[in-house]
């Protein structure tokens, strides 16, 4: 089920960024529910119903497989939001996708956690993350209206494409040279 609202206070000293593993798929599964419940006037299907449906189950389902990398935002220790990329085929990719070398992205923070500079930290931390991996851009898609965008545009993201409802957006890494690290 999502998680409660909670408030938070306001201060970064309680907050953390780490790695994400395979045990925290419960908070990937959140993080994509949370994507598409960011308008909190809308009501939405289940949450078992919208992260079970095959667009959104492509982005979780099998966890772990090679390009998989994920942060995750804690609150005194428990997990406040998160985000991740996966690689994608021409046969098989969300709303973001550019090509097969470009992972698209998800975020979320959980509500009660927000406009605190958490999504601002889980973006550097997953660009790092790409940079370390050699992946030379992120994509990702999101909807017209959403707020987010404007977060995405001030961390390093560009507009290259516009559907009906979604923006695609683009941000380059500065790739290590494979090889180069350790
Ligand atoms: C988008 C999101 C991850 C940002 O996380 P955050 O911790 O609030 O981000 P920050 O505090 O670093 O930055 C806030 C920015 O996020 C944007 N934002 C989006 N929704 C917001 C919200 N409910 N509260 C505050 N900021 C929000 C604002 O544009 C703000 O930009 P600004 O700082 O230039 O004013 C978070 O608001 C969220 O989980 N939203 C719902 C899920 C979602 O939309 N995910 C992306 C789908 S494409």
């Amino acid at each position: 089920m999502p998680e409660p609202t909670v408030d938070a206070p306001a201060g970064g000293a309680a907050y953390a960024i780490r790695p994400g593993t395979a045990a925290d798929l419960p908070v990937y599964r959140s993080i994509l529910f949370h994507a598409v419940d960011w308008n909190l006037e809308r009501t939405l299907p289940s949450f078992e119903e919208i992260i079970d449906h095959p667009g959104l189950a492509r982005f979780h389902r099998g966890w772990g497989r090679p390009g998989d990398i994920a942060v995750v935002a804690t609150y005194e220790g428990e997990p406040v939001g998160g985000a991740f990329f996966r690689l994608f085929t021409q046969d098989d990719h969300g709303h973001g996708f550019l090509d097969e070398d470009t992972p698209e992205i998800a975020i979320a923070v959980w509500p009660g956690h927000r406009g605190r500079g958490l999504g601002t930290r889980l973006l550097a931390a997953l660009a790092e993350a790409a940079r370390v991996a050699g992946i030379a851009r992120l994509s990702l898609s999101v909807e017209q209206g959403n707020p987010a965008a404007q977060l995405y545009l001030r961390t390093g993201y560009a507009l290259v494409a516009e559907t009906d409802h979604d923006y695609v957006m683009v941000a380059t890494t500065a790739p290590e040279p494979r090889g180069s690290a350790g």
